[in-house]
């Protein structure tokens, strides 16, 4: 389909100056699969310091932002800001944005689409938790929480990538099967067929995120409608290189 695999990197908050020296390193030394596009979801504090550092092949992202250009919102960073210190991406709608958080998806709407709007690309995260699965609700959340992002998205898809994050498999070093991943990949896909266009559906990539690791990325890697990972704690360490290439 030709859609090019991306890996995200998603740090969380975790890392000082040493570990991330250590981690691009790592980075640099790969060797990393060119046909892959890797993005590295930073804490705001370092973000300048790690584009000082890292390799132009590799993206930085944000870990989050808030939805407007500046202001009394103590705390908060901008997308300006993130595009000030060279970084181009944002991770928005984190599920532990949205738990720990409470972020909802109206609040994860209005951030894309300014961060959009600033010049950011985004991955936009997605997924149900343990209970809403169980319940059989994970078509029904997942749909929602992409129909909420139309808007914000409107004809800047190429601007977006997909995360579908399985809330039961973050950091539980349980990850979702390969095709409990296609599933729920080849359904949003289809969805995206019906409710945006076919050429969307066709051109959008999707992450699958949830304990993914050098040991499980390749099998998940195969999966037809998975065009990359949004990883958490194996990002942090040697291993990431193995998921990166996981295509090989
Ligand atoms: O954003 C990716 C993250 O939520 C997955 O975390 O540690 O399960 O790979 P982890």
């Amino acid at each position: 389909m030709g859609r090019k695999f991306v890996v995200g990197g998603n740090w969380k908050m975790n890392g000082d100056k040493n570990q991330i020296n250590e981690i691009v390193n790592n980075l640099k030394k790969g060797p990393l699969d060119p046909n892959v596009e890797v993005v590295i979801g930073v804490p705001a504090i370092y973000l300048a310091y790690v584009k000082s550092i890292v390799p132009d092949t590799i993206g930085v992202a944000a870990q989050n932002c808030w939805k407007v250009p500046k202001g009394a919102f103590t705390g908060e960073i901008s997308p300006a800001m993130i595009k000030d210190v060279g970084a181009d991406w944002v991770i928005l709608g984190h599920s532990e944005r949205r738990t720990i958080f409470g972020e909802k998806d109206d609040l994860v709407a209005q951030k894309v689409a300014h961060a959009i709007e600033s010049g950011l690309k985004v991955i936009a995260c997605i997924g149900e938790t343990l209970d809403e699965r169980e319940a059989g609700k994970t078509e029904e959340v997942v749909f929602r929480q992409t129909k909420a992002l139309l808007p914000a998205i409107g004809s800047n898809w190429d601007k977006v990538v997909l995360a579908y994050e399985c809330v039961w498999a973050i950091g539980t070093g349980k990850s979702a099967t390969p095709q409990q991943v296609q599933d729920v990949h080849a359904s949003l896909r289809n969805w995206l067929s019906t409710n945006v266009s076919a050429d969307v559906a066709a051109k959008v990539r999707i992450q699958y995120g949830g304990s993914v690791t050098g040991a499980t990325a390749k099998e998940l890697a195969a999966c037809p409608d998975t065009d990359g990972f949004i990883v958490g704690a194996a990002s942090l360490k040697p291993e990431f290189v193995d998921i990166v290439n996981a295509t090989q």
